[in-house]
Protein backbone atom coordinates (compact mmCIF):
# COMPACT_ATOMS: atom_id res chain seq x y z
CA UNK A 1 0.00 0.00 0.00
CA UNK A 2 1.36 3.28 -0.61
CA UNK A 3 1.84 5.62 2.04
CA UNK A 4 -0.56 8.28 1.86
CA UNK A 5 0.60 9.87 5.48
CA UNK A 6 -0.57 10.48 8.71
CA UNK A 7 -2.02 12.90 10.99
CA UNK A 8 -1.45 13.58 14.87
CA UNK A 9 -4.34 14.33 16.76
CA UNK A 10 -3.22 14.44 20.32
CA UNK A 11 -1.85 11.23 21.72
CA UNK A 12 -2.69 9.42 18.73
CA UNK A 13 -1.76 8.85 15.09
CA UNK A 14 -4.11 8.33 12.10
CA UNK A 15 -2.03 6.43 8.80
CA UNK A 16 -4.60 7.49 5.88
CA UNK A 17 -5.50 4.14 4.51
CA UNK A 18 -7.58 5.48 1.16
CA UNK A 19 -7.12 9.15 -0.41
CA UNK A 20 -11.12 9.66 0.26
CA UNK A 21 -11.82 7.89 3.22
CA UNK A 22 -10.34 5.56 6.59
CA UNK A 23 -7.30 6.19 8.96
CA UNK A 24 -5.67 3.38 11.21
CA UNK A 25 -5.26 4.60 14.51
CA UNK A 26 -2.55 4.09 16.70
CA UNK A 27 -2.14 5.22 20.29
CA UNK A 28 -5.39 3.68 21.97
CA UNK A 29 -6.07 0.27 23.78
CA UNK A 30 -9.94 -0.26 24.33
CA UNK A 31 -9.19 -2.43 27.32
CA UNK A 32 -8.33 0.44 29.49
CA UNK A 33 -10.53 3.61 30.24
CA UNK A 34 -10.17 6.24 27.81
CA UNK A 35 -8.94 9.72 28.39
CA UNK A 36 -11.10 12.67 27.83
CA UNK A 37 -8.39 14.42 25.50
CA UNK A 38 -8.10 10.59 23.46
CA UNK A 39 -11.79 10.30 23.06
CA UNK A 40 -11.58 14.22 21.59
CA UNK A 41 -8.88 13.11 19.53
CA UNK A 42 -10.87 10.41 17.94
CA UNK A 43 -13.98 12.30 18.13
CA UNK A 44 -11.76 14.67 14.92
CA UNK A 45 -10.09 11.63 13.32
CA UNK A 46 -13.40 10.15 13.17
CA UNK A 47 -15.01 13.56 11.70
CA UNK A 48 -11.54 13.74 9.13
CA UNK A 49 -11.92 10.13 8.07
CA UNK A 50 -15.64 8.50 8.57
CA UNK A 51 -13.94 5.29 9.24
CA UNK A 52 -11.22 4.49 11.89
CA UNK A 53 -9.81 1.03 12.02
CA UNK A 54 -8.52 -0.08 15.22
CA UNK A 55 -6.32 -2.68 14.87
CA UNK A 56 -5.33 -5.63 17.19
CA UNK A 57 -7.67 -5.02 20.44
CA UNK A 58 -8.97 -8.43 21.49
CA UNK A 59 -12.10 -6.99 23.89
CA UNK A 60 -14.74 -8.90 25.62
CA UNK A 61 -18.59 -7.60 24.63
CA UNK A 62 -18.60 -5.68 27.68
CA UNK A 63 -16.03 -3.91 27.21
CA UNK A 64 -17.25 -3.02 23.39
CA UNK A 65 -19.77 -1.49 24.80
CA UNK A 66 -18.05 0.07 27.20
CA UNK A 67 -15.96 1.92 24.30
CA UNK A 68 -19.40 2.69 22.52
CA UNK A 69 -20.66 4.79 25.47
CA UNK A 70 -17.61 7.55 24.91
CA UNK A 71 -19.68 8.27 21.90
CA UNK A 72 -22.95 8.08 22.38
CA UNK A 73 -25.70 5.55 23.62
CA UNK A 74 -25.79 1.93 22.18
CA UNK A 75 -28.72 0.60 20.43
CA UNK A 76 -30.56 -2.18 21.42
CA UNK A 77 -31.55 -3.97 17.84
CA UNK A 78 -35.67 -4.50 17.98
CA UNK A 79 -35.36 -8.16 16.88
CA UNK A 80 -34.25 -11.16 18.84
CA UNK A 81 -33.05 -13.26 17.10
CA UNK A 82 -29.71 -11.31 15.76
CA UNK A 83 -28.96 -9.75 19.03
CA UNK A 84 -26.67 -11.22 21.82
CA UNK A 85 -28.35 -13.17 24.66
CA UNK A 86 -25.58 -12.39 26.81
CA UNK A 87 -24.74 -8.34 26.09
CA UNK A 88 -27.77 -7.16 24.23
CA UNK A 89 -26.40 -4.29 22.90
CA UNK A 90 -24.51 -6.64 20.38
CA UNK A 91 -25.30 -7.10 16.77
CA UNK A 92 -24.28 -10.58 15.67
CA UNK A 93 -23.25 -10.52 12.19
CA UNK A 94 -22.22 -13.94 12.37
CA UNK A 95 -22.49 -17.75 10.74
CA UNK A 96 -22.14 -19.14 14.09
CA UNK A 97 -24.91 -19.41 16.69
CA UNK A 98 -23.97 -18.21 20.11
CA UNK A 99 -23.22 -21.62 20.94
CA UNK A 100 -20.09 -21.58 17.85
CA UNK A 101 -22.07 -23.78 15.61
CA UNK A 102 -21.97 -23.64 11.91
CA UNK A 103 -25.54 -22.16 11.16
CA UNK A 104 -26.18 -22.86 6.80
CA UNK A 105 -26.53 -20.22 4.87
CA UNK A 106 -30.60 -21.13 5.00
CA UNK A 107 -31.32 -20.21 8.42
CA UNK A 108 -33.44 -17.50 8.52
CA UNK A 109 -31.03 -15.24 10.46
CA UNK A 110 -28.48 -15.33 7.51
CA UNK A 111 -30.88 -15.01 4.34
CA UNK A 112 -31.64 -11.61 6.37
CA UNK A 113 -28.19 -11.00 7.29
CA UNK A 114 -27.14 -11.28 3.34
CA UNK A 115 -28.94 -8.00 3.05
CA UNK A 116 -25.55 -6.50 4.84
CA UNK A 117 -23.71 -7.94 1.26
CA UNK A 118 -25.46 -4.79 -0.61
CA UNK A 119 -24.90 -0.98 -0.21
CA UNK A 120 -26.40 0.47 3.27
CA UNK A 121 -26.19 2.52 6.34
CA UNK A 122 -27.28 1.21 9.56
CA UNK A 123 -30.25 1.97 11.51
CA UNK A 124 -31.93 4.09 8.25
CA UNK A 125 -34.93 3.12 9.40
CA UNK A 126 -35.26 4.55 12.82
CA UNK A 127 -36.53 7.74 13.25
CA UNK A 128 -33.29 8.87 14.99
CA UNK A 129 -30.73 7.02 12.39
CA UNK A 130 -27.97 5.65 13.71
CA UNK A 131 -25.28 7.80 14.14
CA UNK A 132 -22.25 5.45 14.08
CA UNK A 133 -21.40 1.49 14.15
CA UNK A 134 -18.17 -0.53 15.90
CA UNK A 135 -17.62 -3.58 14.51
CA UNK A 136 -15.09 -6.07 16.44
CA UNK A 137 -13.69 -9.16 14.05
CA UNK A 138 -13.70 -11.60 16.53
CA UNK A 139 -13.38 -14.65 13.58
CA UNK A 140 -12.37 -13.00 10.39
CA UNK A 141 -12.55 -15.00 7.00
CA UNK A 142 -9.79 -15.53 4.71
CA UNK A 143 -11.99 -15.98 2.03
CA UNK A 144 -14.22 -13.06 1.70
CA UNK A 145 -15.67 -11.36 3.82
CA UNK A 146 -14.01 -7.92 3.09
CA UNK A 147 -15.70 -4.71 4.02
CA UNK A 148 -16.14 -2.01 2.07
CA UNK A 149 -16.96 1.70 2.81
CA UNK A 150 -17.80 4.91 0.85
CA UNK A 151 -17.61 8.38 1.19
CA UNK A 152 -21.07 9.96 0.56
CA UNK A 153 -20.15 13.65 1.10
CA UNK A 154 -17.63 12.87 -1.61
CA UNK A 155 -20.06 10.89 -3.63
CA UNK A 156 -22.69 13.78 -2.92
CA UNK A 157 -20.02 16.50 -4.47
CA UNK A 158 -19.33 14.35 -7.55
CA UNK A 159 -23.12 13.57 -8.54
CA UNK A 160 -23.84 14.55 -12.10
CA UNK A 161 -26.36 17.56 -12.54
CA UNK A 162 -28.88 15.15 -13.80
CA UNK A 163 -28.89 13.12 -10.35
CA UNK A 164 -28.43 15.70 -8.18
CA UNK A 165 -31.61 17.77 -9.56
CA UNK A 166 -33.68 13.79 -8.60
CA UNK A 167 -32.07 13.63 -4.87
CA UNK A 168 -32.04 17.64 -4.02
CA UNK A 169 -35.04 18.45 -2.00
CA UNK A 170 -36.53 14.71 -1.62
CA UNK A 171 -37.33 11.77 0.80
CA UNK A 172 -36.57 8.43 0.09
CA UNK A 173 -38.82 5.63 2.27
CA UNK A 174 -36.62 3.42 4.54
CA UNK A 175 -38.40 0.79 5.39
CA UNK A 176 -37.20 -2.45 7.77
CA UNK A 177 -39.64 -4.89 6.04
CA UNK A 178 -37.43 -4.74 2.77
CA UNK A 179 -35.39 -7.33 3.77
CA UNK A 180 -37.46 -9.67 3.63
CA UNK A 181 -38.56 -9.14 0.18
CA UNK A 182 -35.25 -8.43 -0.43
CA UNK A 183 -33.72 -11.62 1.00
CA UNK A 184 -36.62 -14.15 1.11
CA UNK A 185 -36.05 -13.96 4.83
CA UNK A 186 -39.05 -14.79 7.44
CA UNK A 187 -40.92 -10.88 7.81
CA UNK A 188 -40.47 -9.27 11.02
CA UNK A 189 -43.08 -9.84 13.97
CA UNK A 190 -46.22 -8.21 14.09
CA UNK A 191 -44.65 -6.86 17.24
CA UNK A 192 -41.58 -6.27 15.49
CA UNK A 193 -42.94 -4.07 12.23
CA UNK A 194 -44.86 -2.11 14.86
CA UNK A 195 -41.92 -1.07 16.31
CA UNK A 196 -40.43 -0.01 12.75
CA UNK A 197 -42.80 1.21 10.68
CA UNK A 198 -41.35 2.62 7.29
CA UNK A 199 -40.17 6.24 7.32
CA UNK A 200 -39.27 8.64 5.37
CA UNK A 201 -35.71 10.69 5.53
CA UNK A 202 -34.45 13.41 3.50
CA UNK A 203 -31.62 11.95 0.44
CA UNK A 204 -29.48 15.23 1.15
CA UNK A 205 -28.23 16.29 4.74
CA UNK A 206 -26.05 17.83 6.59
CA UNK A 207 -23.78 16.55 9.26
CA UNK A 208 -24.50 17.92 12.66
CA UNK A 209 -20.99 17.96 13.39
CA UNK A 210 -18.92 18.48 10.29
CA UNK A 211 -21.84 20.70 8.44
CA UNK A 212 -21.09 19.15 5.00
CA UNK A 213 -23.98 17.79 2.90
CA UNK A 214 -24.18 14.69 1.75
CA UNK A 215 -26.35 11.79 0.03
CA UNK A 216 -28.15 9.90 2.22
CA UNK A 217 -29.99 6.74 1.15
CA UNK A 218 -30.04 2.92 2.10
CA UNK A 219 -30.78 0.64 -0.74
CA UNK A 220 -31.67 -2.53 1.09
CA UNK A 221 -34.62 -0.59 2.61
CA UNK A 222 -35.66 1.93 -0.08
CA UNK A 223 -38.18 1.07 -2.27
CA UNK A 224 -40.08 4.59 -3.03
CA UNK A 225 -38.90 7.95 -3.30
CA UNK A 226 -41.49 10.86 -2.28
CA UNK A 227 -43.08 12.38 -6.18
CA UNK A 228 -42.01 9.19 -8.39
CA UNK A 229 -43.44 6.47 -9.52
CA UNK A 230 -42.19 3.37 -7.73
CA UNK A 231 -40.46 1.68 -10.45
CA UNK A 232 -38.44 5.15 -11.42
CA UNK A 233 -37.18 5.02 -7.53
CA UNK A 234 -35.84 1.96 -8.13
CA UNK A 235 -33.79 2.59 -10.69
CA UNK A 236 -33.00 5.96 -9.34
CA UNK A 237 -31.46 4.03 -5.55
CA UNK A 238 -29.71 1.41 -8.62
CA UNK A 239 -28.12 3.94 -10.06
CA UNK A 240 -26.85 6.12 -7.12
CA UNK A 241 -25.96 2.86 -5.42
CA UNK A 242 -23.44 2.05 -8.37
CA UNK A 243 -22.21 5.43 -8.51
CA UNK A 244 -21.60 5.73 -4.82
CA UNK A 245 -19.33 2.46 -5.57
CA UNK A 246 -16.86 3.58 -7.83
CA UNK A 247 -13.41 3.09 -6.18
CA UNK A 248 -12.52 6.79 -5.81
CA UNK A 249 -15.13 7.18 -3.13
CA UNK A 250 -14.22 3.34 -1.71
CA UNK A 251 -12.33 1.70 1.04
CA UNK A 252 -11.79 -1.84 1.29
CA UNK A 253 -11.20 -3.42 4.54
CA UNK A 254 -9.88 -6.99 4.94
CA UNK A 255 -9.97 -7.84 8.45
CA UNK A 256 -7.40 -8.90 10.73
CA UNK A 257 -8.14 -10.94 14.04
CA UNK A 258 -9.31 -8.12 16.62
CA UNK A 259 -9.34 -5.28 13.94
CA UNK A 260 -12.51 -2.46 15.48
CA UNK A 261 -13.62 -0.82 12.93
CA UNK A 262 -15.93 2.56 13.64
CA UNK A 263 -17.79 4.15 11.00
CA UNK A 264 -20.42 7.12 10.40
CA UNK A 265 -23.68 6.20 9.41
CA UNK A 266 -24.19 9.75 8.59
CA UNK A 267 -22.27 10.14 5.70
CA UNK A 268 -21.08 6.60 4.20
CA UNK A 269 -22.46 3.86 3.65
CA UNK A 270 -20.44 -0.06 3.57
CA UNK A 271 -21.34 -3.62 2.60
CA UNK A 272 -19.30 -7.15 2.90
CA UNK A 273 -18.57 -9.42 0.22
CA UNK A 274 -19.58 -12.95 0.22
CA UNK A 275 -17.29 -16.12 1.94
CA UNK A 276 -17.44 -19.49 1.90
CA UNK A 277 -20.12 -20.53 3.99
CA UNK A 278 -18.30 -23.13 5.05
CA UNK A 279 -15.50 -20.94 7.12
CA UNK A 280 -16.98 -19.35 10.70
CA UNK A 281 -17.31 -15.60 10.53
CA UNK A 282 -18.32 -13.78 13.53
CA UNK A 283 -17.92 -10.38 13.92
CA UNK A 284 -20.03 -7.95 17.05
CA UNK A 285 -21.34 -4.73 16.30
CA UNK A 286 -22.20 -2.02 18.57
CA UNK A 287 -24.41 0.40 17.03
CA UNK A 288 -24.57 4.51 18.42
CA UNK A 289 -27.94 5.58 18.90
CA UNK A 290 -29.50 8.65 16.41
CA UNK A 291 -29.98 11.49 18.54
CA UNK A 292 -32.19 13.61 16.42
CA UNK A 293 -33.85 13.01 13.45
CA UNK A 294 -32.93 13.57 10.30
CA UNK A 295 -32.80 16.96 9.45
CA UNK A 296 -32.64 17.83 5.48
CA UNK A 297 -29.65 19.83 4.08
C1 LIG B 1 -22.75 -4.67 8.70
O1 LIG B 1 -23.26 -4.46 7.61
O2 LIG B 1 -23.08 -4.04 9.70
C2 LIG B 1 -21.68 -5.72 8.87
C3 LIG B 1 -20.61 -5.65 7.85
C4 LIG B 1 -19.70 -6.84 7.93
O3 LIG B 1 -20.13 -7.93 8.29
O4 LIG B 1 -18.51 -6.70 7.61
Amino acid sequence: MSDLGQTVYGDITVQRLHPAIAGAVHGVDFSEPLTAETVTAIKQAWADHLVLVFPDQPISDEQHVAVTRYFGAPEVFHQNRIKSKTVPEIFRVANTDEEGNLVPPSDPVQQQLSSARKWHTDSSYREKPAIGSLLHGVEISRTGGVTCFTNMYAVYEALPARLKTQVEGRKACHDFDMLSRLTGAPRATDAERAAMPPIWQPMVRRHPVTGRKSLYISPIYNDAIEGMADDAAVVLIKELAEFAGQSQFVYEHTWSPDDIVMWDNRCTMHYVTPHDPGERRVMHRTTIAGEEAVEAA
